[in-house]
C-alpha cells in the first residue's frame, strides 16, 4: 500500500482493498471524506445500520497517517492528565479515560466480529523519569492516574534498558498492526455494500435545497444527506484551521542482538519531546519500534537530523543488529489538548460531521471518532458528544475573513517561464533534494529527480497562501501554517489544501 511520504512504513506491507465505485452516481446517501481508521471506522459503522456510505478518499485508502502510526492503542495519552485536570477538570478528564475506554473496546468489537487478525495485544505501560525535576513531574501524573481511576503502581524495573530514578507502571493499555486492522475493516464494509471511491479529492461542500452538494476536483458533483470529514482538518479554508497544529513525528524500528530486550509492554520516557517505545512483529521475528523527535511540521531546519539523533538514542540505550525502517508522519494537536468530535461548527444545518485533533493518539481517537459521527448521524445524540463538541470554543470570524482574502490571492495562475540553464546552475541542487530560492524577483521550490528531471514549482501554499518548506526526509513541500503536503512534482498529498501547487514553466533557451 502507498502512504504520503517517501519513507516506507513496516505497516505498507499489508494489501488494503480500495474499491472503485461506480461514477455516474448522483445521490448519496453519506459521503465519508477520507479513508483512514476514522473513516472506515465510521462508515463501517453506518453500513452495518443499513445507510449507504462513499467514501471518498484523495489518494488510496489507508495513505495518511493510519500508516504511519506507532499504533499505541492507550488510555493514558500523550497528554498528561495532570493538563486534562488543570484545562477541563476532574470530571471531564474521568470522561476522557471512559472515552479511550470505550475506544479499545470498538477496535475489540470489530476486531472479533469480523475475524481481523491484526496483532492485537494487551499489555501494560510504563513511564519512567531519568532526573529530579522529571521524577517530580511523573510523581504529579501518577497521582492524577490514580484520580482519574487508571490502575497505577510505582516499580523498580522498567522493560528498556535505560537507567532511571523513578517509574511507573499502569494497566489497560494494548498495541495492534494498523493496516491490518484497516484492511479487515475494508473488507467488511465492502461486503457490507460499501463503496469507495479513491484519488477522489472532496473539494467543495455547500448545502443547497436542504441537501449537501460536495463537488470533486475531478468534477464530478454529488447530492448527499450527510458529509463526514475524516481528514484531520475538512477541506478548504475554515475557522478549524486556528484551532489545530501540525506536528510531526518519526518512527524506527529495530532488530536488536538479544531477545530479552524487546518491550512487551508500551514504554514512555519524560524528555522533551519523550520518547515511545513497543515491539512489533513481521513474518514471525519481533522488533523494537521506537519514535519521538516530534516537532510542529515545517519548523525544523534539517529533518533528516531527527531520524540521526534518534538513531544515537537507540544506541545508546541497546546492542543494535540493524535498522529495517525508518519513516515519519503527521499528527494534529487541538489547542486545548483534546479532539474535536462532532458537528462541524458555525453552520445551521447538522448534516456535516468532523473528527479531528487526535494529537499522538490517532488509533483511540480516530476510533472513538468514527463511531461517535456514525452515531450522531443515526440517533443524533452520542456519548462523550459536550466533552468533544467542535463547538465548546467561540467563533473566529476576523481571521476566517483574512484567510478567505489570502485564498483568492492565491488563485492566480503562474505565468512566468524561466530557464532551465540558469535555474539549474543557481540551485546547485543533488539528486533526490529539493530547495526554495530566490530567480528573477520569485520565490520557486525547485526538486531534482533521480534521473536528473528537474520539477519546479510556486512555493505558496494553495490553503490560505503561506510558503511551503521542503521536507528532506519524506521528499515533500510541508505547508508550515495547516499542514497541507504536496509531492516534488507539487501534486497533493494531505490537505487542508484541494488543489496542488502550480507549477512553473522551465524552458531551454534557444
Ligand atoms: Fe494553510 Fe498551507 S495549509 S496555508
Amino acid at each position: 500500500m502507498q502512504r504520503d511520504g517517501i519513507n516506507k512504513s513496516i505497516w505498507q506491507e499489508v494489501t488494503v482493498p480500495g474499491l472503485s465505485a461506480p461514477r455516474d452516481q448522483e445521490h448519496v446517501e453519506i459521503i465519508v471524506v477520507g479513508g483512514g481508521i476514522t473513516g472506515l471506522t465510521a462508515a463501517l459503522k453506518l453500513q452495518e445500520a443499513g445507510r449507504r456510505c462513499v467514501i471518498m478518499e484523495a489518494n488510496t485508502i489507508g495513505f495518511g497517517t493510519t500508516s504511519g502510526t506507532s499504533a499505541h492503542i492507550n488510555t493514558v495519552l500523550d497528554t498528561p492528565y495532570t493538563d486534562i485536570i488543570e484545562q477541563h477538570g476532574l470530571e471531564a478528564a474521568r470522561t476522557v479515560v471512559a472515552s479511550t475506554r470505550k475506544a479499545i473496546s470498538i477496535i475489540n468489537k470489530n476486531k472479533d466480529q469480523y475475524e481481523i487478525d491484526c496483532d492485537f495485544t494487551r499489555c501494560s505501560g510504563f513511564m519512567y523519569a531519568e532526573n529530579e525535576e522529571e521524577k517530580k513531574e511523573l510523581k504529579e501524573i501518577k497521582e492524577a492516574l490514580e484520580q482519574v481511576g487508571i490502575p497505577c503502581s510505582e516499580v523498580d524495573e522498567i522493560p528498556v534498558p535505560a537507567s532511571f530514578m523513578y517509574a511507573i507502571e499502569f494497566e489497560e493499555q494494548a498495541r495492534f498492526h494498523p493496516t491490518k486492522y484497516l484492511a479487515g475493516l475494508a473488507k467488511a464494509y465492502i461486503s457490507l455494500g460499501g463503496q469507495i471511491r479513491e484519488r477522489t479529492v472532496v473539494q467543495h461542500v455547500k448545502e443547497e435545497n436542504d441537501m449537501l452538494v460536495a463537488k470533486t476536483a475531478e468534477g464530478d458533483v454529488f447530492s448527499a444527506d450527510f458529509v463526514l470529514y475524516a481528514t484531520h482538518t475538512p477541506p478548504g479554508i475554515q475557522l478549524m484551521n486556528f484551532r489545530l497544529a501540525p506536528y510531526r513525528s518519526y518512527i524506527q524500528v529495530w532488530e536488536l542482538m538479544r531477545q530479552i530486550d524487546w518491550p512487551e509492554a508500551l514504554v514512555y520516557d519524560m524528555q522533551e519531546p519523550f520518547h515511545y517505545f513497543r515491539t512489533v512483529e513481521q513474518g514471525g521475528k519481533s522488533y523494537l519500534l521506537i519514535g519521538g523527535q516530534d516537532h510542529k511540521t515545517a519548523h525544523h531546519d534539517n529533518e533528516k537530523k531527527n531520524f540521526r539523533e534518534l538513531e544515537a538514542y537507540v544506541r545508546s540505550l541497546y546492542v543494535v543488529n540493524k535498522k529495517i525502517y525508518e519513516w515519519s508522519s503527521q499528527y494534529y494537536e487541538s489547542q486545548d489538548s483534546l479532539p474535536f468530535i462532532g458537528y462541524y461548527p458555525g453552520k445551521k444545518h447538522r448534516r456535516e460531521l468532523l473528527s479531528s485533533g487526535y494529537g499522538g493518539n490517532g488509533m483511540i481517537f480516530g476510533t472513538l471518532g468514527g463511531s461517535m459521527m456514525a452515531d450522531l448521524v443515526l440517533h443524533g445524540k452520542t456519548d462523550f458528544q459536550d466533552i468533544y463538541s467542535p463547538s465548546r470554543i467561540g467563533p473566529l470570524s476576523a481571521i476566517r475573513n483574512l484567510l478567505v482574502e489570502n485564498y483568492d490571492v492565491a488563485k492566480h495562475f503562474v505565468k512566468d517561464r524561466f530557464f532551465l540553464e540558469e535555474i539549474e546552475e543557481l540551485a546547485e541542487l543533488g539528486r533526490g533534494e529539493g530547495k526554495i530560492l530566490n530567480y528573477k524577483g520569485k520565490r520557486i521550490g525547485l526538486f531534482k529527480g533521480e534521473q536528473g528531471e528537474l520539477f519546479a514549482i510556486d512555493p505558496v501554499c494553495r490553503h490560505a497562501a503561506c510558503i511551503v518548506k521542503w521536507n528532506n526526509t519524506e521528499r515533500s513541500w510541508d505547508c508550515p501554517c495547516h499542514g497541507a503536503r504536496y509531492a516534488p512534482d507539487g501534486s497533493l498529498l494531505n490537505g487542508p489544501s484541494v488543489a496542488p501547487l502550480k507549477i512553473w514553466q522551465l524552458e531551454k533557451k534557444k
